[in-house]
C-alpha cells in the first residue's frame, strides 16, 4: 500500500559522542524525501564531506538512503516498505555508515522506520462455509479464520465483528503469542425448515487512522435433522368401492407431508392393522399413498373396512390416519331355495291343502337386490304360499288322482327384484300313492259265448277280462263265479271260472236238445281293502250238432209189421196216398228233413214229395198193376253228416 504523506515531521536528531546519529522516518516515504541534515548533525561542514568523498556504505545492506554532500543532506533513495523490511519486528531500523577520506573516518547513522497504516488486515479466504446441522445447541462453537494485519501497534488488528448476530456471537480468545482466536458461537437456536442458509460477514478491522478493515463470508447450510413428523391432510379418508370391483382398482389417495428435508422428509405410507383382513383386501404404494384393491370384495360379508394407514419418515417418526371403505352391493347373489322339509309321495286322497313342502328362501344381496318372489307353474293342483317373509308352503289346492297323474314335477322358481334380475329354481318331484278308488271293470258289458253240445267236460269256453285303474295290489282282479240255480241245479255244475286268468271252462258235456242256453254273473274283485268289484252277465248258447237222426212217426212202424194203405183204382193222377211224417229233434239243418223214394215195386206209379213226404201217384192205376205195391221212402237230415231213417210202406 502506498499513501501520500504530505506532511511528515522529522524526528529528534540524536548525535552521540562517538560518531553516531539516529533518524526517525516514517516508511513510504517518496525518494529524494529529507532523512536528516547529517553535515550538521555530525558537526562537520560542507566542503569536508566533500573533499573527503563522503558516502554512504551500507555493505551488504540494500542501500535505501542516500547522501546528497552538496547539502549535507541524507534522502531517500528508494521507498521503504517496513512491514517488508522488519515484518512485525519492532522497533525496524535501517544502519549504515558514512564514510569519509582524507583522514579516514566512518559515522555510523541508525535510520528508524516507522510503521503507517498502510495494510488493512486481510483473511486468507474471501468465504468459508459450514454445514451445521439445525440441532446443534446453544454454545456450539465453530472456529473461524483470524486476519492478518502486516502493520503494527495500533495500526494492526485491532477487533471482528460479525453480521447479522441474530444466531451467532463472536468469541476471541487470546492466545500466548499476542494474536485472538476468533469463534463464532451459537446463540440461538437453528431451524432449517425456517431458513436453510444463513449468510453472515466476518469485519476484522485495525486501529490507524484511518481505520483499515477487511471482510470474509461465511456461508452455513443448515443441516436438516428429523424434527417434524409426517402429518396426514385428513384424519378421515373416505372410499367407496363397488364389490365386483376388480383387482387393482384404486380405492382413495391419502397423503401426509413432512417438513423436514431429504430423507427425513422421505414419507413411506404403510398399512398397520394386523388382526383382520384389511391386508389381504387392501395395499397401499408405499410412495404414492394409493391405496388399491387387491383382494376380492363381498358386500354380503363386509360392508365396511378400516385400514390404518401409517406414514413414516426415514428418521422413524410417524402419523396415522384412517381410511374408512364402504362396499357397495351389487345383485350378486341368486336367491338360495333351501328345501326344509318335503313329501316325496303324497295319498291321492289327500285332502286340499294339505302341505307338501316347506322351502326357506335366502338372498344376502341388500334392499330391492335381496327381495325375493317365488311362483310354481300353473295348471297343476298345487299353490304356493307365503306364509312369511322368505318361508313358503307347498301346499295341495285341489283333490289329487293319481289314475290321471301319478308323478308331479314341481318347478319353483324365486327371481329377486335386482336390475337384471337373478333367479333360481328347484324342481320337486311328487309322486301319488294308490288308494282304491276304481273297482275292476269288464271289457264288455256283457259277453256272449258258444259252445258246440256234446263237449268234452272242462274245455275252456273262453275268458273274460276286466282291468282295474289303479296299482298293484289294488289293481290285482279276481274272477268268482256268482251263485246262481239253473233248473234247481247250481250253475257250478255247468261252468267254472279260473281265479286268475278268467278263462271259463264246462264242467260237463252240454246236450242242445236239453239246453240251448244258459245265463250267469262273474264277478270280478280287486286285491284293495276293502276290495272293490264290478259283475257283468255272461250268456252261453250251446250250438247243435247232428246227432239225433230223424224219426218217422208216421205210418207207425211196429215190429216188422207194414201199414197198409188203400190206393182206389180209380184214383187220378196225383192222387195223394199217405204223408210220410217224420222230425228231427236237432234243429235248423240238422233237422231239415228230406224225403226220397228208395225202392219201390213199381217206380213210375208213385212219387214221394221232396219236403213234405206226401206220397202221389204219377200216373193212372192200371189193371195191370199189382195189387200190392211196397214202398221204401228214406228220410234224410240236411246235417253234416246228414243222418237218415227208412220209412217202409
Ligand atoms: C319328472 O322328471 C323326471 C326326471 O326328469 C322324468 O323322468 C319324469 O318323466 C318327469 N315326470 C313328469 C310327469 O313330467
Ligand atoms: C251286479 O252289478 C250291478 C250293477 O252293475 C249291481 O246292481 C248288482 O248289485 C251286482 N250284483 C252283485 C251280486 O254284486
Amino acid at each position: 500500500m502506498r499513501r501520500q504523506v504530505q506532511l511528515f515531521i522529522l524526528l529528534l536528531v540524536v548525535c552521540d559522542a562517538f560518531g553516531q546519529v539516529s533518524y526517525s522516518v516514517p516508511e513510504e516515504m517518496a525518494k529524494g524525501t529529507l532523512v536528516g541534515n547529517i553535515a550538521q548533525d555530525l558537526g562537520l561542514d560542507v566542503k569536508r564531506l566533500k573533499l573527503g568523498n563522503a558516502r554512504v556504505y551500507s555493505g551488504d545492506n540494500r542501500e535505501y538512503v542516500e547522501l546528497n554532500a552538496e547539502r549535507g543532506a541524507l534522502l531517500i533513495r528508494e521507498r521503504i516498505d517496513r512491514e517488508a523490511l522488519c515484518g512485525d519486528t519492532t522497533p525496524c531500523a535501517v544502519h549504515f555508515q558514512i564514510v569519509l577520506e582524507n583522514p579516514m573516518e566512518f559515522y555510523s547513522v541508525t535510520v528508524e522506520i516507522t510503521d503507517i497504516n498502510d495494510n488493512p488486515p486481510t483473511f486468507e479466504k474471501n468465504e468459508i462455509k459450514f454445514i451445521i446441522s439445525e440441532s446443534a445447541v446453544v454454545g456450539a462453537k465453530f472456529d473461524l479464520e483470524r486476519a492478518v494485519d502486516l502493520d503494527v501497534g495500533t495500526n494492526t488488528l485491532q477487533s471482528y465483528v460479525l453480521k447479522p448476530s441474530d444466531n451467532f456471537m463472536l468469541k476471541l480468545h487470546n492466545q500466548a503469542d499476542g494474536t485472538k482466536n476468533v469463534e463464532m458461537v451459537l446463540q440461538k437456536p437453528l431451524d432449517r425448515e425456517k431458513n436453510d442458509f444463513i449468510a453472515l460477514v466476518l469485519t476484522a478491522v485495525d486501529g490507524g487512522e484511518p481505520q483499515m478493515s477487511g471482510t470474509m463470508q461465511i456461508f452455513i447450510s443448515v443441516l436438516d435433522v428429523n424434527d417434524n413428523a409426517p402429518v396426514f391432510t385428513q384424519q378421515v379418508y373416505k372410499g367407496t368401492v363397488s364389490e365386483n370391483a376388480t383387482k387393482g382398482t384404486t380405492v382413495t389417495f391419502v397423503r401426509a407431508s413432512d417438513a423436514d428435508h431429504g430423507l427425513n422428509g422421505k414419507i413411506t405410507y404403510s398399512i398397520t392393522n394386523t388382526l383382520d383382513d384389511v391386508r389381504h383386501m387392501f395395499e397401499i404404494n408405499d410412495e404414492n399413498g394409493e391405496v388399491k384393491l387387491i383382494g376380492r370384495l363381498d358386500y354380503e360379508k363386509k360392508r365396511h373396512f378400516q385400514i390404518n394407514v401409517r406414514a413414516r419418515d426415514n428418521g422413524g417418526l410417524t402419523d396415522s390416519c384412517k381410511v374408512i371403505v364402504d362396499v357397495v352391493d351389487i345383485n350378486d347373489n341368486e336367491p338360495t331355495i333351501k328345501i326344509m322339509s318335503k313329501s316325496t309321495i303324497i295319498s291321492e286322497s289327500a285332502k286340499p291343502n294339505t302341505v307338501v313342502t316347506m322351502i326357506n328362501i335366502q338372498d344376502p344381496d341388500s334392499d330391492e337386490y335381496g327381495k325375493v318372489q317365488c311362483f310354481i307353474s300353473d295348471n297343476i293342483p298345487f299353490v304356493l304360499k307365503s306364509t312369511s317373509n322368505n318361508f313358503y308352503t307347498l301346499v295341495t289346492d285341489s283333490d289329487l288322482d293319481r289314475e290321471r297323474a301319478s308323478e308331479y314335477n314341481i318347478t319353483v322358481t324365486c327371481s329377486d327384484e335386482g336390475v337384471p334380475s337373478l333367479s333360481s329354481s328347484v324342481t320337486l318331484t311328487l309322486h301319488i300313492s294308490d288308494i282304491n278308488d276304481n273297482a275292476p271293470v269288464f271289457e264288455r258289458s256283457s259277453y256272449e259265448a258258444y259252445i258246440v253240445e256234446n263237449n268234452t267236460p272242462s274245455l275252456s269256453i273262453f275268458t273274460v277280462k276286466a282291468t282295474d285303474a289303479d296299482w298293484n295290489q289294488n289293481a290285482r282282479v279276481s274272477y268268482i263265479l256268482e251263485d246262481s240255480s239253473l233248473n234247481g241245479v247250481p250253475v257250478s255244475s255247468y261252468v267254472s271260472i279260473s281265479a286268475d286268468s278268467g278263462v271259463i271252462h264246462a264242467v260237463r258235456s252240454f246236450d242242445y236238445e236239453q239246453i240251448k242256453d244258459f245265463h250267469f254273473r262273474v264277478k270280478a274283485q280287486d286285491g284293495g281293502s276293502p276290495p272293490l268289484s264290478s259283475n257283468v252277465t255272461v250268456k252261453i248258447m250251446i250250438q247243435d250238432q247232428n246227432d239225433n237222426p230223424p224219426q218217422v212217426l208216421y205210418p207207425v212202424q211196429t215190429g216188422g209189421s207194414l201199414v197198409a194203405e188203400m190206393v182206389p183204382r180209380s184214383a187220378d193222377v196225383g192222387y195223394l196216398v199217405t204223408k210220410v211224417v217224420a222230425v228231427d229233434v236237432d234243429s235248423g239243418q240238422n233237422a231239415w228233413l228230406s224225403y226220397k223214394l228208395q225202392k219201390a215195386t213199381d217206380r213210375a206209379l208213385f212219387e214221394v214229395g221232396l219236403q213234405n213226404g206226401e206220397i202221389r201217384t204219377i200216373r193212372q192205376v192200371t189193371d195191370k198193376d199189382a195189387v200190392k205195391q211196397r214202398l221204401t221212402v228214406i228220410v234224410e237230415d240236411n246235417g253234416q253228416p246228414s243222418r237218415s231213417s227208412y220209412s217202409h210202406c
